[in-house]
């Protein structure tokens, strides 16, 4: 979603400001704003990207020590100049920046409206900076008191920076499910969404939680909740380093995180395994033995590849630990009243940990009394602070749009969450030596297939004008069949569909022909004499297969037009093979189609509203 970075210190804010927002850009945004304080308050806003707002800000005055910025992703008004960030209260004693949905701010605006207050913008936001200036005016309390009491009367999610013209060395932030972080330095403080605009400058951060309001001055930070109770705030270190944000040589984010996976499944792992014993240790879990051991169901609630993540922990969780478990859309779950008891554990998996609908599931799963996990990447984020206990994932920042690098992490964690619980329970069926020794391994096969770029790039030349593709999988690898097609669809705007490769013959079959590409994952295991007879089924209707295979398999590369090999592991941990290959694939042919890889079209890298 959209991204906030504000700035109050010695510094010219003006450039902070606008190295943040090009920070941000991953977030996905459609216009972009800054303002400045300097006496009074200077705004610029543009509808289009940073560069955009930065040729329109021009020779103009960019002068100030105070300031905010702000990239906008539209909720209620189209984005235009007009409904860009930041807004001004009427008198432009005010001006604000928003992320997030004021949900009642239609009858807000009416309330203002039947006072004499008129509207520039279509926007929600713009009704919160009236009504601060209209509390401001009439109460005639200071600006953080009327923001306060402005946020009291809000419903909705925010993540906010205020400026005022009557106090202009302050800044005013506040946060209620959107993300705000600020960092904290010598005479001087950034806030921005998430901690990669501010790390140039500090790793010393707090993180503000819902209903907490900061006031800063350069030199002086107060927290707040909009109940008006001080708090003592928390300070954090964050481990991020710099380059870890560059591109580090690669053309775009996705293709770096691609090539990081070695590392971060290996970082995953990382002090999880005792060595001595091969047995797993989850020190997120430390305080919840109890209720995981004695758990009737576990259920995962998750988003797109998230979700598909879950799909794999429910192959894993089941196999291992012998427990049944339901894997559930967040958006579907949070509305369709879920019977959930105190004998479940719900497990959220998101890679932000701010995605709305995945948040909302979590805090449905607490009131109803289930034990409630996250499986997460970023530290600090509201869904790894909202649930009971979890386990981070320890990708490292991942930039680009399309998850790659998160997925195979989340899957990693959940094999670990498998074998940690089949250790609980003492599930003597489970071969944990076997399995931790086969993950353990895992890494260097990840790099071992990331040497068959070049052959993925000759394979994606000659199928990248395609259509359509299917994607056909069967027991482990039918979520990767699902990850795989999202992938190619969601970077290079290609049709593809994935499904369980049984489910062929029930009605998909009729797409076969010479033009539909069909990416087997036909990997050795149980199922794969099942899964040949599936290939020689598309292929005897002129279908054009491509499959990932075991390495050294010759029956499917006798029926199929390509094949990627691939190492050979323990079968519950394939999808974090098989799905390197199609990750490739999907990166080289939207490079080739000309598709901004790492910001998608539509696509936001955190979907923090509904
Ligand atoms: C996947 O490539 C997409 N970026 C998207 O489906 C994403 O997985 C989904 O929005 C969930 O995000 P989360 O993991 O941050 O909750
Ligand atoms: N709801 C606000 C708007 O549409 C903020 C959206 C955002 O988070 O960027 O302007």
């Amino acid at each position: 979603m959209c991204g906030i970075v504000g700035y109050i210190g010695y510094r010219d804010a003006y450039p902070i400001l606008i190295d943040g927002l090009k920070r941000l850009e991953y977030r996905g945004y459609d216009s972009a704003g800054v303002a400045l304080m300097n006496g009074s308050i200077n705004l610029y806003k543009k509808q289009g990207k940073v560069a955009d707002l930065e040729s329109h800000v021009g020779a103009q005055s960019t002068d100030g020590h105070v300031g905010m910025g702000h990239t906008r992703w539209a909720t209620h008004g189209e984005p235009n100049d007009i409904n860009a960030h930041p807004h001004c209260s009427a008198s432009g004693n005010f001006a604000l920046i928003h992320n997030g949905i004021i949900e009642n701010y239609s009858s807000l605006k009416a309330k203002l409206t039947s006072k004499g207050y008129t509207f520039q913008s279509g926007t929600d936001t713009e009704v919160l900076v009236q009504l601060i200036e209209m509390i401001y005016s009439e109460s005639e309390v200071t600006p953080e008191e009327a923001v306060r009491l402005a946020l009291n009367e809000v419903v909705g999610a925010y993540g906010i920076i205020v400026m005022c013209q009557d106090e202009p060395g302050k800044l005013i932030v506040a946060r209620k499910s959107s993300p705000i972080v600020i960092g904290i330095a010598e005479n001087e403080y950034v806030i921005a969404s998430d901690a990669t605009p501010i790390i140039a400058y500090t790793k010393d951060v707090i993180y503000l939680n819902d209903d907490e309001m900061a006031i800063l001055t350069k030199d002086s930070h107060t927290i707040k909740t909009i109940g008006n109770e001080i708090r003592t705030p928390f300070l954090q270190r964050v481990e991020m380093e710099l380059e870890e944000l560059e591109k580090g040589g690669y053309d775009y984010f996705m293709l770096k995180e691609i090539f990081e996976q070695p590392k971060s499944i290996a970082d995953s792992i990382r002090g999880r395994i005792n060595p001595n014993d091969n047995s797993v240790w989850l020190g997120g879990l430390v305080d919840v033995h109890e209720r995981l051991k004695n758990a009737k169901r576990f259920i995962f609630v998750a988003c797109g590849t998230s979700w598909h993540a879950g799909l794999v922990g429910e192959y894993l969780f089941e196999e291992y630990a012998r427990v049944p478990v339901e894997v559930e859309y967040a958006s579907e779950f949070r509305y369709r009243n879920p019977i959930i008891t105190e004998d479940d554990v719900v497990i959220a998996i998101s890679q932000s940990g701010e995605t709305a609908d995945t948040l909302a599931a979590v805090q449905i799963a607490k009131t109803a009394g289930a034990l409630v996990l996250g499986v997460v990447n970023a530290v600090g984020s509201t869904i790894s602070r909202e649930t009971h206990a979890g386990v981070y994932i320890h990708a490292g920042p991942e930039i680009g749009v399309a998850s790659t690098k998160a997925f195979t992490s989340q899957v990693t964690v959940l094999s670990l969450m498998a074998a940690f619980i089949a250790q609980l329970k003492g599930i003597s069926s489970f071969k944990s030596q076997e399995v931790v020794n086969e993950l353990l391994q895992i890494p260097e096969k990840v790099r071992t297939i990331l040497e068959t770029n070049e052959d993925i790039i000759r394979i994606s030349d000659l199928f990248k004008d395609s259509s359509n593709f299917l994607y056909l999988g069967r027991g482990y690898n039918f979520p990767v069949a699902l990850e795989g097609a999202l992938k190619l669809k969601e970077i290079s705007y290609i049709h593809a569909e994935g499904y369980p490769a049984a489910e062929m013959k029930h009605g998909p079959i009729a797409l076969i022909d010479e033009n539909m590409p069909v990416v087997f994952i036909a990997t050795h295991d149980e199922s794969y004499d099942k899964i040949v007879s599936n290939v020689d089924q598309v292929v005897s209707r002129k279908g054009r297969v491509i499959a990932v295979v075991t390495e050294g398999d010759e029956t499917i590369r006798n029926l199929a037009e390509f094949v990627i090999e691939i190492p050979k592991s323990h079968p519950s941990l394939m999808p974090l093979l098989s799905v390197i290959p199609l990750q490739l694939l999907s990166y080289h042919v939207a490079v080739m189609r000309g598709c901004n890889v790492d910001q998608p079209r539509n696509l936001a890298k955190s979907v923090t509203v509904e």
